[in-house]
């Protein structure tokens, strides 16, 4: 799936393109771009920049992206040779009082950013790609939810994929299942960095 032709061919470009066709999703007016070196290892999909990314203009800087930190500290991955992005660019939230409430994206939503997704991996051309959570997982392969059935190694398009749980749905969890949760999610990451590698 393309938009642009020819495709563009630096994340720079790629970007810039993709932030002037806007929003296409309630909320956030700033495209949060993916980060991390070309050729990365792994590249980590998440779902969409939350109220700090969207503040910080930078994936994963927030409560989701601390634990997802802890997770790869503890598997001894570093985040810094990692590239992580989003399914959405963009913060899709409604205003409650001063907060701003996540919404999920729809289906319609994620696929209108598949085309951004595709070409930053293509141009990023990780060793592994990562799927967080069910959004990711839809944006990868046009799958809608399967995320307990299909969670551990996966292909996608012919690339070395892995799929696990969002590190949101860890942070939602009861108390009681929180750290089993997060201990499978630990365990992830370590079958990600052997799978990488
Ligand atoms: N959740 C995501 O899916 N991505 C982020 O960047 C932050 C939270």
């Amino acid at each position: 799936m393309t938009l642009f032709e020819p495709d563009p061919t630096s994340l720079e470009e790629l970007n810039a393109k993709g932030a002037e066709l806007g929003s296409f999703v309630s909320g956030g007016v700033r495209a949060v771009f993916g980060e991390g070196p070309l050729h990365a290892p792994i590249a980590f999909v998440g779902e969409q920049p939350g109220d700090r990314e969207d503040l910080v203009g930078r994936p994963f800087v927030g409560p989701a992206g601390q634990l997802l930190d802890r997770a790869l500290a503890e598997a001894g991955i570093d985040r810094s040779v990692c590239y992580l992005t989003n399914a959405v660019k963009h913060f899709k939230f409604v205003p409650r009082g001063r907060i701003r409430l996540h919404q999920s994206p729809l289906a319609s939503e994620v696929k209108h950013y598949r085309w951004w997704l595709e070409s930053e991996l293509r141009i990023v051309a990780p060793g592994l790609v990562a799927a967080l959570g069910a959004t990711a997982l839809l944006a990868l392969t046009g799958r809608a939810g399967g995320v307990a059935k299909l969670r551990g190694p996966q292909t996608f398009d012919e690339r070395l994929g892995y799929v696990t749980t969002h590190p949101s749905a860890i942070l939602r969890a009861s108390e009681q299942r929180r750290q089993l949760d997060y201990q499978a999610f630990v365990a992830d990451m370590r079958a990600i960095r052997q799978r990488a590698g």
